[in-house]
């Protein structure tokens, strides 16, 4: 189903490059940097300008009434009404970043068509008919102040100067014998007609920034919710800061326990983004943001697996029996014969995501307890295992969603418990081998593969996406259409 945008929408590619960026001074380092180009910006203004191209048509034009001398005849009145605007012609505008300041605005060659009626009176004499004119060179300049609510972490923009001028008003009277006559008048007009629209341009940019581009910046996520257990706060830590070729904002990035947010212990390393600037947006993901995703789901034992023998595929040799296990560790079928087993397994630390150039690296250690299921159900401890993983990471963005696939490179078994007298703990290293790529990872990768959201307003769709990593974040661009 199409969905019509409204002219608030239509603001969306500015608002992805105010909430993008990078700061600075002395502020906390982000999690996510978002970054807007000057790319971003023309796509942005194109459909920006639309919007303030519909508000300045609505702009009114008051009538005018003055009055007029001629030699010898005398004084007379004359009157321009029901002046209507025909349309406001906008061929060529520019947002540009205003380094530390924020954004300019910059429209040129605009022009407007104008209708209307005029009358004139000299005693007993009257005329009147229509006219139409056009109003030439209009430049308009403004500058957009960017900055945030830090309470809030939103983004707030405002204007903080305007200054339009025009250059020429050409006027064509209908039907006109009477040219001689509008030429009289034609100077006050036309002063008239300049001090009118001159200030309400500058009004209609300030106030279409505060009720359409202000509210739009509302509709940026801050925070939002993932799941039962956690959230993203996406809020900015400093105001969108604006360098000579890019937009940038500095986010937070990162995740937070919806039942008890708390502090993370570790904080996000600094990321310098590269030069890039053939998409419109880059988004750059520090590994923090993954970290404290790991951190969450730990805490709240989203990681804990109850592994039974029916959730072994029916096909493998592999099988959670006390017969199967017997085969490795001779005691244990000779202390539970022929029973069924459970391994509860569960994340004793967070895991620990690290991106490097040549790609990510997970890295997490797995506790895994085996029982034996006795006849009445009851739960009897084999041994205690620690599992060392390195694991691959292929990261990729569907839609608007990050999302994730882990691949097991290295599992490294450490005893660390035993009910059943001393055992080599590479007796088992097959089994875990097995156990973990084939059970432990897909219930992970379901999660993975519903992916995060990424930080961007509505209706904004993604194409041309590159995700790379570079050292300590990954790197996402693309370019993006409001639809
Ligand atoms: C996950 O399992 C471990 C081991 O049984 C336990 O200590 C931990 O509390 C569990 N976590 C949650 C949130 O259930
Ligand atoms: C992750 O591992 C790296 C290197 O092994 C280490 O420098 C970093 O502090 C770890 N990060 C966390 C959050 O534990
Ligand atoms: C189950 O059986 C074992 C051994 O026969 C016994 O020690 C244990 O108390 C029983 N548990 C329950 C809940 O009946
Ligand atoms: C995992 O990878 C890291 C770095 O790539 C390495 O230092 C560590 O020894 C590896 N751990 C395992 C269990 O292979």
């Amino acid at each position: 189903m199409a969905r019509v945008p409204d002219d608030t929408q239509r603001w969306a590619p500015l608002v992805v490059l105010a909430a993008l960026g990078m700061a600075v001074t002395a502020t906390p380092n982000p999690g996510v940097v978002a970054r807007i180009t000057q790319k971003g910006l023309d796509y942005a203004c194109q459909q920006g300008v639309a919007t303030l191209q519909k508000e300045l048509e609505k702009i009114k034009i008051p009538d005018f009434s003055g009055s007029f001398k001629i030699k010898y005849l005398g004084k007379g009145n004359y009157n321009f009404y029901s002046i209507v605007i025909r349309g406001f012609n906008l061929p060529s505008s520019q947002i540009r970043p205003l380094p530390d300041q924020g954004l300019d605005l910059s429209i040129k060659d605009a022009s407007i068509k104008i209708s209307g009626k005029w009358k004139a009176r000299k005693n007993f004499i009257k005329v009147s008919g229509n006219f139409d004119l056009s109003v030439e060179g209009i430049s308009i300049v403004s500058a957009l102040k960017l900055g945030y609510d830090p309470t809030s972490g939103c983004a707030t923009v405002a204007c903080s100067s305007c200054n339009s001028r025009i250059n020429n008003v050409r006027i064509h009277i209908s039907g006109s014998s009477l040219g001689w006559l509008i030429q009289l008048f034609h100077k006050e007009f036309e002063s008239s007609l300049r001090n009118a629209m001159d200030s309400e341009i500058c009004e209609v940019v300030t106030s279409t920034v505060s009720s359409k581009l202000q509210p739009y910046f509302q509709t940026l996520p801050v925070t939002t919710k993932i799941d039962n257990v956690a959230g993203i706060d996406y809020s900015l830590v400093a105001p969108p800061r604006a360098t000579a070729d890019n937009l940038d904002g500095l986010l937070k990035g990162e995740f937070f326990s919806l039942a008890h947010r708390s502090l993370p212990p570790f904080a996000p390393p600094a990321l310098t983004l590269p030069t890039d600037h053939d998409r419109m947006v880059y988004l750059g993901i520090s590994e923090y943001f993954f970290n404290t995703a790991g951190l969450v789901y730990q805490k709240a034992g989203v990681l804990n697996l109850t592994l039974k023998d029916d959730m072994i595929p029916k096909e493998s040799k592999f099988r959670l029996t006390t017969k199967f296990f017997g085969t490795l560790i001779p005691q244990v079928a000779k202390m539970f014969p022929d029973m069924e087993m459970q391994l509860l397994i569960w994340a004793s630390s967070p895991p620990n995501l690290t991106v490097h150039p040549t790609g990510l690296v997970l890295t997490f250690a797995l506790d895994t307890q085996a029982f034996a299921v006795l006849p009445n159900s009851s739960l009897v401890p084999i041994f205690l295992l620690e599992m060392n993983t390195n694991v691959s990471v292929d990261v990729g963005v569907r839609s608007d969603r990050l999302i994730g696939e882990l691949r097991l490179d290295k599992l490294l078994l450490e005893l660390k418990h035993s009910d059943v007298g001393p055992f080599s703990v590479e007796l088992l290293q097959a089994a875990m081998n097995f156990v973990v790529p084939v059970v432990v990872l897909p219930k992970i990768n379901e999660k993975l593969q519903k992916g995060f959201p990424l930080p961007l307003p509505t209706y904004i769709q993604l194409y041309n996406l590159v995700l790379q990593p570079y050292q300590d974040f990954l790197l996402f661009a693309a370019d993006v259409h409001y639809s």
